[in-house]
């Protein structure tokens, strides 16, 4: 019986899953006013600190704005924003920015080396493994299993985020801990490279 209701209880939770609501990128676009202040109308922030959206997978900015929404992520900055919205929503936002077109970026040459060698090699000393194999040799992600796009993203909010990842501050990256343990193996100066070889990478 117990088994029995496990199963059931597993089934409901994948059928659920399935049936999770559809973003719908027209209805998402009445929905952003309040965003464009800091990420730019259509997604593409011109502060460094703040991210670009537009481009990003749906699954991970859905996922992404659950967790601020939810207070897995903190996002002080967004205090609030969320709280009225629904899943549905949420959802709408999500493939509103995913459909935007991402501006470019330029890496800084004298990081650029360094850089490369880490997001395309890791380090064996390390351990660190290469960037492409979750975030592709290009850098646009993996959207269906939900690994972010990082190509042309700040090198300042990118190197935040490797920080916060490696201090313990940013934590919602699964029971894995598969950003966490990454930037562990990470020094500043390697954050710092990496991140600027991100912003250049198209
Ligand atoms: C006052 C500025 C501000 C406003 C307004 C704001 N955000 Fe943000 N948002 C931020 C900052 C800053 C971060 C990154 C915080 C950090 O460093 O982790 C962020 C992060 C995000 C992320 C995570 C991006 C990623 O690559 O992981 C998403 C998604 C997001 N915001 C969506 C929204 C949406 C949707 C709205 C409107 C409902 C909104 N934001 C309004 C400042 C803002
Ligand atoms: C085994 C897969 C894997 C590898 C390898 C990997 N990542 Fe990630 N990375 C992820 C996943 C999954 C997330 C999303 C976590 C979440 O849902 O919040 C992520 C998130 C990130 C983010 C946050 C993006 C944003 O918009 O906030 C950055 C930055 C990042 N990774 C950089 C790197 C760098 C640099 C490397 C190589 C040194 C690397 N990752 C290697 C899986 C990986």
């Amino acid at each position: 019986m117990n088994k029995l209701l496990v199963s059931l209880v597993l089934t409901l939770g994948f059928a659920a899953s399935a049936h999770a609501a559809e973003g719908n990128a027209e209805a998402g676009q009445g929905k952003v006013a309040v965003c464009g202040a800091c990420h730019g109308a259509d997604g593409n922030s011109p502060a460094p600190n703040f991210p670009k959206l537009a481009g990003q997978g749906e699954r991970y900015l859905l996922k992404q704005l659950t967790d601020i929404k939810e207070g897995n992520r903190n996002v002080v900055e967004m205090t609030g924003l969320l709280t009225d919205l629904d899943e549905q929503d949420l959802a709408d936002i999500a493939a509103y920015f995913s459909s935007q077109t991402q501006t470019m970026g330029a890496a800084d040459p004298a990081l650029a080396e360094r850089g490369e060698a880490i997001f395309r090699g890791g380090d064996l000393d390390t351990g660190l493994p290469a960037c492409t194999g979750c975030h592709s040799p290009t850098g646009k992600g993996n959207p269906p299993a939900g690994f972010p796009h990082l190509a042309g993203q700040h090198a300042t909010y990118t190197a935040k985020q490797l920080t916060d990842f490696r201090e313990g501050n940013r934590t919602n990256d699964g029971d894995a801990a598969i950003m966490r343990t990454i930037a562990s193996r990470l020094s500043n100066k390697d954050i710092a490279a990496v991140a600027s070889y991100i912003e250049g990478l198209r």
